[in-house]
Order: C-alpha cells, then structure tokens, then sequence
C-alpha cells in the first residue's frame, strides 16, 4: 500500500498517481510523476536526503521529459516525451562496499522486462541493455550511492575502505527508450533502438511499468544472494568472451572479458596474462582480439 502521496501530475503515457499505485509495488510505495523535470535523479536524491520517513525503500520518480536527463560519466542522457524516465530510491539492507551489486541486478531485472515483452535484449557491462542487430542501447542505468549523504563512487566502495558501513540509501536511474523513434534521441541510428522500433508498436504503460517494477524488486531482494543474480547475469549479457577496449581513469585498457567478480565488477584478461577488475569505465566491443 502506498505509505504518501507526494504530488500530482502526469508522465510516460499519460499514467497517473492513482495507476502507478495500483500495481502495489514495494518500489512505488511514493509515486511522485512529473510532466518536465530536469532530472528525475537529482528528483529523487532531494526526496532521499529528507530521510526514510519522507522517503522510504520504493520512493518512485517519473518525468514525462527531462530537460536535463544525466547519464553515466557525467554524459547528457537525451529524454524527450514517450520514454520512460524513472529514478528509485532504494534503501537496501546492504553493506556499503556491497554498492556495486545493485547495477548489475537491476540490469538483470530490466532485461528479464524487456524479454517478457518480447525484446531480446543483453546487458553490455556494466548497465546497457542492447538489442541486435548492431548492438543498439535500448535502456540505460545509473546507480548512485550515498553513505551519510555523500555520494559514493563505485570503486572507492569495493576497494574496502568503508569497513562494514550500511548504505543510507541508492538512486536507481532508468532511463528506457520506449514510445518513441530512435532518431528523436538525436543519436545516429545505429546506436540507439526504442521499444517502438523492436516490436512495432508502442507499449502501454502499465504493459512496461508492471513487470519493469516487479522484476526490479525481484532481482533487487537478491542482492544478499548475490551469485544467483550473477548467473542470470552471465545467461544475458552480451560482453563476456569479447575482446574490449575501456577508458577508465584517463587510461585505455584492451584485452578480453573473462567473468564477473564475486561483486559484479568485469575481470578482464590482458594480453600479457595480467587480470584486472574494473568497476568503472566505458566497455568497446571489438572485432578482434587485441
Ligand atoms: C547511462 O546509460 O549512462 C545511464 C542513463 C540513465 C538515465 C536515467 S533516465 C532517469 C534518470 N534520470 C537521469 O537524469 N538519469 C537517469
């Protein structure tokens, strides 16, 4: 059951306050829908700081546009009408260096979505779902941590330096192409697909949000069973096995993806034998090996 109501409006779709709640999802437990907004992220960070009262587990933010839709690595992330745009406040019973799980299980639980409604999309690490043929982004994600607060990059997370703390709490971003053209995202065509251009029709909105939301919780309850979700993982991803070029920290590594870490980060084999665990970076598919 909804825990508040925190203000009117209407999004993706035309779906209102009162639909979004009807579904009974633990993750829209506080439905705030906006028609504009500038990012529903940073919408969903200023609820989260006001505490779980204001904000608890399942505080659920949705724009119609996003003037100002952020990506990864600081990118713009381009969010005309007919997406779907939605930040989740999460507040998982997780340690904080246990961060870098919710990237790859809300990954598996988005394309658990996609494939019940017939799109086969794979997880390209860490957080793209792509569709074939050429390896198009149909859906993006971004999870940002804050312990006390403060804003948490993943890797500082994992390297251990936060002892056993607890998360305060995680914004989940998702950004998902879905009723609109590829070419409204103003980027070249052959990067970008939308659930319009796979299946040929627009999907309706409680068709997308219903099993979206439930598979999220689903995979999102997991985190603390955390080698199920990587085997989901590794049954959809689409990087593993590949010879990959990644921009990390001003550096170019190239090499093969071999496997997931015990805590979702990408294990890559160096030509010279050397492996390394990345859990930051953006991930080039390539033809050939290195
Ligand atoms: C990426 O692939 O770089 C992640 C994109 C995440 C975009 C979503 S859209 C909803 C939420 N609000 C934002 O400003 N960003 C995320």
């Amino acid at each position: 059951m909804p825990v508040a109501n925190l203000e009117y409006g209407l999004t993706f779709g035309g779906l209102d306050r009162e639909t979004v709640e009807s579904l009974g999802s633990p993750l829209a437990r506080v439905v705030e829908l906006h028609d504009e907004v500038a990012s529903t992220q940073e919408v969903a960070r200023g609820l989260a700081r006001r505490g779980r009262e204001r904000a608890p587990h399942g505080t659920l933010v949705v724009g119609g546009v996003q003037t100002g839709g952020r990506g990864r690595l600081g990118r713009a992330w381009g969010s005309p009408r007919g997406g779907l745009w939605m930040s989740i406040v999460l507040r998982p019973e997780i340690r904080a260096e246990e961060a870098s799980r919710v990237t790859p299980s809300a990954a598996v639980g988005v394309g658990k979505a996609l494939w019940e409604l017939g799109v086969e999309a794979r997880i390209k690490w860490p957080n793209d779902l792509l569709v074939e043929p050429g390896g198009r982004k149909v859906c993006g994600i971004l999870a940002e941590s804050s312990i006390e607060n403060v804003p948490v990059a993943s890797k500082r997370a994992v390297s251990g330096d936060l002892g056993d703390r607890r998360l305060d709490f995680v914004v989940l971003g998702i950004g998902l192409n879905a009723n609109l053209d590829p070419g409204d995202l103003g980027l070249p065509e052959h990067e970008a697909a939308s659930l319009r251009s796979e299946l040929g029709r627009d999907v309706e909105p409680l068709e997308l949000l219903g099993p979206l939301l439930s598979r999220l919780d689903a995979e999102l309850r997991r985190l603390t069973d955390f080698e199920a979700v990587l085997d989901d993982w590794r049954a959809l991803n689409c990087t593993l096995g590949r010879p990959v070029k990644v921009q990390r920290f001003g550096e170019t590594l190239e090499g093969r993806a071999v496997d997931l870490s015990p805590e979702g980060g990408l294990v890559l084999a160096l030509p010279g034998g050397e492996r390394v665990e990345l859990y930051e970076g953006e991930v080039e598919h390539l033809r050939r090996e290195p």
